[in-house]
């Protein structure tokens, strides 16, 4: 009998978006899931309304888009042991979230197989797939983009569902 494969999902989140996809996809593929921290966290919700928040949506926008890479604490998994690595993110001014781009640049070269899914208020953000690819050194077996506000009124999961069939094949 052929072994399941070990399915690792490493995403970051700062308004739980995409920790909520993540944990529906770990639960549908009997996945680990490993979320990126900041050593230095920059919480930003596109939704938030105080000056703190907006002042921080300005400087991880600023990130995202000059490419920048932010430190981040040691994993509690390790990559390399995994048969597929999903990698999600949210899309920040378009750009891959300076976490994000720490980890690719990081880990990338270790890892097996590849999918990407990412989160947004946009339907078109499928460059950040390019970004992520570009990143990673890697080219994915599956993306998808998830719409934020289907996310927030819970109506996400046969998206889910079409993706783990997409990475399952
Ligand atoms: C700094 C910042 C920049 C954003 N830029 C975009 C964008 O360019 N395109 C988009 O579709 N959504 C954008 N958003 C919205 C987030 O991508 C979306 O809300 C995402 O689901 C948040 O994920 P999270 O809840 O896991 O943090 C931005 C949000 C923030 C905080």
């Amino acid at each position: 009998m052929t072994p399941e494969p070990r399915i690792l999902i490493v995403f970051y989140t700062s308004s739980g978006n995409t920790q909520k996809v993540a944990e529906a996809m770990a639960t549908a593929l009997s996945a680990d899931w490993e979320k990126l921290r900041m050593l230095k966290p920059l919480e930003a919700n596109i939704h938030g309304k105080s000056v703190g928040n907006f002042i921080n949506i300005m400087r991880a926008g600023m990130h995202a888009r000059g490419g920048h890479k932010a430190d981040i604490q040691p994993l509690t998994h390790h990559p390399a042991d995994y048969d597929l690595v999903i990698i999600g993110t949210p899309v920040y001014g378009g750009c891959l979230p300076a976490p994000v781009r720490a980890f690719c640049e990081q880990y990338g070269a270790q890892l097996k197989t590849t999918a990407f899914f990412c989160t947004g208020e946009s339907l078109t953000n499928e460059l950040v797939f390019e970004l992520l690819q570009q990143a990673s050194g890697k080219t994915p077996k599956a993306t998808y983009a998830f719409h934020a506000p289907q996310i927030l009124t819970g109506k996400f999961l046969p998206q889910v569902a079409e993706f783990v069939g997409q990475v399952m094949k």
